[in-house]
Parts: C-alpha cells; structure tokens; sequence
C-alpha cells in the first residue's frame, strides 16, 4: 500500500522500534509526500521517509513552545489540499492517548479523505518485553487504563472515582514524575499498599529501563528517564504466571512433537 495524493493517514509508529511498526504503516511512511510527526517518535522510524518528503515536527512538549493542536490541524488539512499523500505519525497507537478526535473531526469537516492504521501502543510493548499478561484467569479478568495527565481544567479531577476493582491489571499512562502524589491517589482509589507497580522507561526500545515496586514504596522511586508508563495489579509480581500453567494437552502435543 503507498500513501496516495490528498489523503491522510492516522499512523502508528508503535513504541519506538522501527521493527515494531505495522507493514501497512512502514510502507506509508516510506511512500509519503509529508510526514508530520510527534516528538516521541525517533530517528530510526523516522529515517524511512522518502529522502525528498517533508518531514515536521508538531511535537507538543510539556513546557516548550510547541504547536498548537489547530495549527496542525491546519497543516494537515493544507497539505491534503495541496495533493500531497500526508502521514500524521504519532507514537504507540494514534487511538490512545492522541488527539485522534479532534485531528479526524478537523478532517472530515473539509471532508479530507484519511484512515487510521493502528500501531502497537506503549503499554502493549511494556506487557511483552516485561513478559506481564496484562490478563490472567487467577488474577486479573480486567486492564484499566488511565492517565496521570489531565486535560486543562481537569487538573483537580481523582485519577480514578471510587475504588479500583481488584481482580484488573491498570496502566498509567503519562504518570509524570511526582510519585508521592500518584501514590497519594492510587491509596486514595482503594488500592492496596502491597500492590506490585511496575515502572518500565522506552519500552520496546534499546533503552528500555524497568523497575520493580509496590504502591507503598512509589514514592521513594527515583523516576526513570521520559517516557514511562506504569502497570499495577498482581499480574506485575515479579515472578507473575510461574507455577500458573495450563494442564497442557498431553494427546495433541505428543501428535506434534513424534
Ligand atoms: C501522548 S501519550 C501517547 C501514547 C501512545 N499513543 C501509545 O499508544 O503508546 C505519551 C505517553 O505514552 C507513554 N509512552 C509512549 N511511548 C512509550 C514507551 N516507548 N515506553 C513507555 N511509555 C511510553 C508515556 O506514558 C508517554 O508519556
């Protein structure tokens, strides 16, 4: 599939290892007139694009003079007009945690033709290098998943209402670097302090860093370099799934293995 003129294409760029990118979202990056991307999407993935294509950075950056979400609105929708094949490239998922209404909503306003190609999201990067099934049927039938950044105006707003289920694995997203206050409202949602945490930094990547925890120990965690997401529930036990196997077939896998 090549990236045709006046679309635009909601890409994944999955975790950060080019390896980790959908064929589909490969091919569209390598065939692309323009690519506007995110500021967590690095070299490597970024090193597909055409030599001649235009490559932007719209990063939002905590802090840092930064693109306006209607700006790049704007870009995308200019680009489009102009004939170009546009690939809006951000990292993990475009669906999760990525301004995917507001960019499709601005699109198909000025009726701009795009599509969404899904890429493998952070916490789903997290889960296979740390080897966590973010499910398990003795300990977790259910994945929360939330984010420690509020929205402007929200900032006051729990992370959660009430008392998180027990029986589910959570995952923050974004969960910044103040711990006492993220382990302040993890306590405050019920959860118990024995409840393993598992910090992983750059996940899927080279430079992914991991540490064990518990929600009792949270706050005294120096933070590992951005960007970090957080898994919680008795699936992040470090020795999680040992002695849990399945009763294997003993029948189907002997046919196999004479
Ligand atoms: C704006 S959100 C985008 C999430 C993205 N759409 C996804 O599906 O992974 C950015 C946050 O995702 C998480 N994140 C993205 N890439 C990551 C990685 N390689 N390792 C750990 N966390 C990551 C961090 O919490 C980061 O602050």
């Amino acid at each position: 599939m090549t990236a045709a003129p006046g679309w635009v294409y909601l890409t994944g760029g999955g975790p950060g290892d080019p390896d980790l990118l959908t064929v589909r979202a490969q091919r569209l990056i390598s065939t692309a007139d323009a690519v506007f991307h995110d500021d967590l999407v690095p070299q490597p993935i970024l090193q597909l694009c055409r030599l001649d294509a235009a490559v932007i950075s719209v990063g939002k950056r905590c802090g840092k003079k930064s693109t306006t979400q209607e700006q790049i609105n704007q870009a995308l929708i200019s680009a489009a007009r102009a004939g170009k094949s546009v690939v809006r490239l951000k990292s993990g998922d475009p669906m999760l945690y990525g301004r995917a209404t507001e960019e499709l909503a601005a699109l198909e306003r000025e009726r701009i033709p795009c599509e969404v190609i899904p890429g493998v999201s952070a916490l789903f990067a997290a889960a296979a290098s740390m080897r966590v099934a973010l499910t398990d049927r003795l300990s977790a039938s259910r994945l929360i998943v939330l984010t420690g950044h509020r929205a402007a105006g929200e900032r006051t707003m729990p992370l959660w209402e009430g008392a998180f289920p027990q029986d589910a694995t959570i995952a923050i997203y974004m969960p910044g670097s103040d711990y006492s206050c993220l382990q302040e409202s993890l306590l405050d949602s019920g959860l118990s302090r024995d409840t393993p945490c598992l910090i992983v930094s750059c996940a899927g990547t080279e430079r992914q860093q991991s540490v064990h925890t518990t929600v009792t120990a949270l706050h005294c965690q120096i933070p590992l370099p951005p960007p970090t997401i957080l898994l919680l529930g008795r699936t992040c036990e470090p020795d999680a799934g040992n002695g849990v196997t399945a009763m294997p077939d003993t029948e189907k896998i002997s046919a196999i293995t004479s």
